[in-house]
This record gives structure tokens, sequence and C-alpha cells, in this order.
């Protein structure tokens, strides 16, 4: 069952008009080859930080384990400020993480663990052209997994599942692929197959290079423990397995080979079909095979769309968004740092480009990229890779920048808060800086913000309590403002879209639930599923979303 990539954009490739140009091309479609740009995403706990780790060592960009695991916040932590303030820091340094294994460069994009910072892991798959995603073999499919494979679904974002964990007692190898297919409506592939699991765990059968894979614990895959079997009647199976395993081995892979047949890889990067791999992280066991098939089928730096036309990343200008914003550690210098990620041509250092959303020329004097070993300033950058600008307070997530033409990136929505809470100022002298620190973090995406009565009643919406927390911390230390939070009973926020005047008149009617997003757009504030389902039903001219990304046709 071998398989092989072939160049995924080569027919992104426009004919160019001029020689010159035409050298640009070629130039940038080998730098677009030599990219993978992804994110390893999981439920907490199921070893998406010991699976990077592992990849990290692979591509030599650490040097020992526990670096990443020693760096990442405390998944369990509430009110530990310190320990925020203090990995904020360093989760900068970790937010990307860039090597190079065999020839391709690889981008790695790390999502927080904790469920309170969920937006942010939404935001960061914007910014990948594919995901890897750990399944714990003995908790199979988890809440944070659900809502993770959404999110890839909605940008249909192809994706390699890790089933981690063999080396303990989990669920039945076919058992668990069924409810992944079940439960994450996924169509799976299997290119690896587990023998036994526990204490009786041998190893994988690797059906694409048709080799065993013997386990021993903490170690890489050595030559002497892959064997090739191209036929698995060869007796040395039971010869290395026992026969027992050896023949419940054939009657496995006859079975998948059956159901599943050669992968189409093709499915794969429509993000029709996933495949499967097993293994386990914490003994480096199956991760090699992960990430040399990784780079051998996942996609290059894909396009993206835009409000106007979709932009080929092998096009000759450059173009590019923020998906993540981070503030400075140190409480004294405002400045942050937006991550941008480059969807077209060739980024440069000290260029002027266009902030389409502000309308103004911004150049960047020293654009750093996030290579392991050297956290340097960059000359330039190239599509799929990403670039941390600072930042003074112009940008806000979702903005793009461009050679001049007047673009704005979508699929970089805003989901519906789950908890919302009014903001009430504690010290009216610092009214200022709490107006100045509230528009900044949520322009940074830590929450979202939406007003009543000419921005006088303020309402933040988050995913986690631990967001409120921050926000009070961060306004205080970094803006020297107080606040206090008055939970409110709201359900969920959904912008309202609709014919003109059956819309005002909706507005008019529901004004004490009607809020403006900070883009101005009309959110509706529903008490309950209930009350949400009433409206819907008695307004039937009006549509309500979860996620904010219609709202270019709103303004319409
Ligand atoms: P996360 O980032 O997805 O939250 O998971 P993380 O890698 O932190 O792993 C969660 C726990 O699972 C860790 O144990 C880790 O060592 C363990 N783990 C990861 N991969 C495997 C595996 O293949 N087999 C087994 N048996 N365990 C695995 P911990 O006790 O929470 O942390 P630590 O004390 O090991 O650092």
């Amino acid at each position: 069952m071998q398989f092989c990539i072939a160049l995924q954009f080569a027919s992104n490739v426009r004919v160019p008009p001029l020689d010159g140009e035409f050298r640009l091309f070629m130039k940038y479609d080998k730098e677009i080859a030599l990219r993978r740009t992804f994110a390893i995403i999981s439920h907490p706990d199921a070893g998406k930080t010991t699976l990077t780790e592992k990849l990290l060592l692979f591509g030599g960009a650490i040097q020992v384990a526990g670096a990443v695991k020693s760096n990442k916040i405390k998944k369990h932590a509430t009110s530990d400020f310190m320990e925020i303030e203090r990995q904020r820091g360093i989760s900068v340094a970790t937010s990307v993480m860039s090597f190079e294994y065999d020839g391709t460069l690889i981008n790695l994009l790390d999502t927080p663990g904790h469920k309170d910072f969920a937006e942010d892991t939404y935001r960061t798959l914007t910014a990948v052209d594919s995901v890897i995603l750990v399944i714990d073999s003995v908790n199979g499919v988890e809440d944070q997994t659900r809502k993770l494979v959404e999110v890839c679904r909605m940008r249909d974002t192809p994706i390699i599942v890790f089933v981690n964990k063999l080396d303990r007692d989990g669920k039945f190898p076919f058992d668990l692929l069924d409810e992944i297919e079940k439960e994450l409506k996924l169509s799976l592939h299997p290119l690896s197959w587990p023998i036994n699991m526990g204490k009786e765990f041998k190893g994988v059968y690797n059906l694409y290079d048709s080799s065993l894979n013997l386990f021993t614990a903490n170690q890489k895959s050595t030559e002497e423990n892959t064997v090739p079997i191209p036929d698995l009647d060869d007796p040395i199976l039971d010869a290395k397995i026992g026969e027992r395993d050896a023949d419940q081995l054939r009657d496995d892979v006859d079975l998948l080979q059956g159901v599943y047949g050669p992968l189409d890889e093709h499915k794969y990067l429509e993000a029709k079909i996933c495949p499967v791999f097993f293994g386990s992280a914490v003994n480096n066991f199956g991760v090699k095979e992960l990430l040399d098939t990784f780079i051998r089928v996942a996609p290059a730096p894909q396009g993206r769309d835009t409000d106007t036309r979709h932009v080929a990343p092998n096009e000759d200008k450059f173009t590019g968004f923020i998906f993540k914003i981070h503030a400075n550690l140190d409480p004294r210098h405002r400045d942050r740092i937006a991550f941008l990620r480059v969807c077209s041509g060739r980024f440069s250092r000290n260029t002027y480009y266009k902030h389409t959303r502000l309308e103004k020329e911004v150049r960047f004097a020293n654009p750093y990229s996030f290579l392991a070993r050297e956290k340097d300033v960059i000359e330039e950058a190239f599509p799929g890779d990403v670039v941390g600008l600072f930042d003074t307070g112009t940008f806000k997530i979702g903005d793009t920048l461009t050679e001049g033409e007047k673009m704005q990136f979508t699929g970089i929505p805003v989901f519906s808060p789950e908890i919302f809470k009014e903001l009430v100022n504690k010290d009216p002298m610092k009214t200022k800086q709490l107006e100045k620190g509230v528009n900044q973090l949520t322009d940074e995406g830590v929450a979202q913000l939406f007003t009543q009565h000419d921005g006088h009643r303020k309402i933040i919406g988050c995913v986690g309590e631990l967001q409120f927390e921050v926000i009070q911390y961060r306004l205080l230390q970094e803006y020297g403002a107080s606040c206090t939070f008055v939970p409110l009973s709201f359900y969920k926020a959904c912008w309202v879209t609709g014919e003109k005047k059956a819309l005002e008149d909706f507005m008019r009617f529901k004004q004490n639930n009607i809020m403006k997003d900070k883009d101005g757009n009309p959110v509706y504030l529903a008490q309950s599923e209930w009350f949400l389902n009433t409206e819907r039903q008695n307004n039937p001219k009006i549509e309500f979303h979860f996620t904010s990304e219609f709202k270019t046709a709103m303004k319409d």
C-alpha cells in the first residue's frame, strides 16, 4: 500500500506574463513546496504536549525531553495569575515552533490546552493547512475533541489522527475507530495497526509501507525494530510476535484491506478521509512514522478566501493576516506581538504594506521568525510562514496586510461566548484607562465586548471563567484600572441579519437584548434556548448566527 505525494499546488500556478516574473513564480513555488504549517489538537491530557515535544526532538528544535512540557500553562490553574503571567511570556516563544525535518520546513502552531482559551485555539486553526488530532486510546472521543473537529470541518482542514497511549489498556482499535467515525463524523483510514495494547503491546504494523514496528519503551524507532514484511504469510511474522498475535494481525489486516483499500490522498487533502496512526507519544513510539508520513502527504501552504476573491499562495504579491495577538509580558511596555500568517507572495522586512482595515501604510523594521535556534529578525518570509510583528496597538485579530489591494481575509470567525458579565468600573477617575484596556484586550481576542447605550454599558463575553479573572488582573496591572463583573444570565450571543425593515423593527422591539459588537454589528443576547427559538419562530425574516462570519454580507 505504498503511496507517494504529488505537489499539491501545481494547479495553482498561473501562466506568468513576463520572463522576470516567471522566475519569481518558480522561486515561490519552491519555497511553498518546502513548507508544512499545522497544529496538533486534542482534548487536554490526550498527549498533545508530549507528541509536540517528540516532534521537536526529531526536528532538532529542542535537545532534551521536558522542554515544552515545563512551558505549558498549567491545565488546572484557575487563579494562579503569576503563573499565567510567567507562562504568557514563554508561550509567545512556544506559540509557533518552526523546525526543519528531512528537507521540509515545518511550522507547528501551538494551541492552548485549557478549555477557557478555546477561542485562541479556534483562531490558530485558521492559520494552519492541516492538523494532527490526538485521541487518547483509553478515553476515546472527548468533549474538546468534538468542538475542535467542528472548527476543522468549517474550513475543510485535512486531519491525520494519532491514537495515543497504546501502552495502556484502552478501547479495542476497531471499537475506537467506530467511535471516532460515529461521534466525530469523520471517515477514517488506518495506516498502521496495533498488535495488542497495554502490557501486551507489541508494536504496530505499518500498512502503508508493509513493515512491522516492534515496540520498545522510550526509544526512537530503530532499524532493528523495523522489519519489512510485505507478505504477512511470511513465518518471520510468527517469529517476531508469536503465532497467536501473528494470526490475529493477519485477520485484522485482511479485514482492514477489504474495508479500506489503498489510501486516496486526494480525499485526505479534501478533508474527506483521515489517515490514522497508532502509537505511544511518551514512549516515542509511532511518532517518527507519523512525522515521515505527515511531511509526505500533508498539504503545502494553501490559498485563502478574502471578501473579494480567492488568494493563491504562489501569487507574486504579498498578502497575509493576523490570527493571534500576544500581550507583552512586561506591563511597562504596552507593545504586543501580532502573529502574521503569510498567505501569498514574499513578505519583506522594512517594506510598506497596506493595513486594509485602517487603510494605512505600515512597515516592520524587526519582524521575527520562530525558528527554534535563531529567534531572529528575518529579511523575508513565504506562504505558510508565521511572522512575529511588534505591534503598538494597530492590529486586531483578522486584520489583513497586502501590497495595496483592498481586501480582507475571511474565515476568521468570532464564535458566540458562553458566559456573559457586565463590566463595572470601580474607579471613575480611571475611566479612560479602563476604556483603553478593554479595547486593547478585546482586540487581542482575550474576550468579546458587546456594548449598549453608546458604549456606556459594557458586557464581556468569554468562553471560560478564567478569562474574566485574567481581564480583571490585566486591567489593573497593565492599565491601572479596577473593575468588577456582574454575572448575567444570557445563553448565547447571536449576530442578527435580515431585510432592513424587519431588522430595524426587531432591534427596536428587543432593544434591551440588542448590543453592538466591536465592529458595530447588531447582536441579540438570548436569555435561553427557549427564548432564542421563540424569537426565531416569531421573526422568520431575521437570521440568527452563532458566529460573526457573515459580517461582510450584513453590511451590504
Ligand atoms: P496534553 O498536552 O494533551 O494535555 O497532554 P500531555 O502531553 O501533557 O499528556 C498528558 C499525560 O499523559 C501526561 O502525564 C503524559 O506523560 C501522559 N502521556 C502522554 N503520552 C502518553 C503515552 O503514550 N502513554 C502513557 N501511558 N501516557 C502518556 P502526566 O502524569 O499528566 O504528566 P507527567 O507527570 O508525565 O509530566
